[in-house]
């Protein structure tokens, strides 16, 4: 029964918070890097541990408390053999939750797209020149950052990699729980594409999440666990509920 909050090893900020707010509370934290670089460049994950965000921060931008419509977005990743038009893909995803309610121009939006070494040659291209002010990621419960599955990496850019069967098993329920739908493989931002961020936002709710999330950022810094490469970044904040921190009440 209760035990402390998580204590990261390094100079990891854990903000914990309440399920509910967990949007509102990481909102804030981009709110600030919105207001301080207008015409920043936001680094933005997909699925569902950030919509509560990107609808947060829809809803500051509604009241007139923070402008995003001037930023710049890039995508960590996208699904390879889907037509970016599908309602599935990550490119349909950043329009709806994102950049049409956050009002950036199409010629702002930056997703992944191809399936070939030099489709992901020119993301990386792409990535160099934009330079990634705050970046938003999310966890997968087998410890990935973007589709930076375990065995990545830490020097690995954008390329074409081979999803895990828990990712997509964990991604069925946007493919109507079909599995065999999950397309294998898909084009992602490398682990030191990430990490050349100037700063980190990771977003976790929930029980699923707590042994990734307790060994990205208390275990040790190791391929077996992708998101355990955010120790070695010295800008890193984490917002995340009791349950995926860990917390038992
Ligand atoms: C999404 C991404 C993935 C997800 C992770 C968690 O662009 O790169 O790393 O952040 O799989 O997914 P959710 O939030 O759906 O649990």
């Amino acid at each position: 029964m209760g035990s402390a909050v998580l204590e990261p090893t390094h100079a990891v900020r854990v903000l914990p918070a309440r399920t509910d707010d967990v949007g509102r509370v990481a909102a804030s934290v981009v709110a600030s890097f919105v207001r301080e670089n207008p015409h920043g460049v936001l680094g933005v994950a997909t699925g569902g541990s950030p919509m509560a965000l990107y609808a947060s921060l829809a809803e500051l931008r509604a009241e007139g408390v923070v402008a995003t419509d001037q930023l710049t977005l890039a995508a960590l990743d996208e699904y390879v053999g889907l037509d970016p038009a599908d309602p599935r893909s990550y490119r349909s995803y950043v329009w709806q939750h994102i950049a049409e309610p956050w009002g950036v121009a199409a010629e702002r939006v930056h997703v992944p797209a191809g399936s070939s070494e030099d489709d992901a040659d020119e993301y990386e291209r792409v990535l160099a020149r934009l330079r990634v002010g705050l970046q938003i990621v999310g966890i997968g419960r087998n410890g990935h950052i973007g589709f930076n599955e375990p065995g990545s990496n830490p020097t690995s850019r954008t390329r074409i990699v081979t999803l895990d069967d828990d990712t997509r098993r964990a991604n069925a329920p946007y493919f109507g729980g079909d599995v065999h739908a999950v397309p294998t493989r898909a084009m992602t931002q490398g682990i030191a594409s990430i990490l050349a961020a100037e700063s980190i936002i990771l977003v976790a709710q929930g029980a699923a999440k707590a042994e990734a999330l307790r060994a990205a950022l208390q275990g040790p810094v190791t391929s077996a666990v992708p998101a355990s490469f955010l120790q070695t970044h010295p800008d890193v904040t984490v917002v995340a509920d009791s349950a995926a921190l860990g917390i038992l009440s």
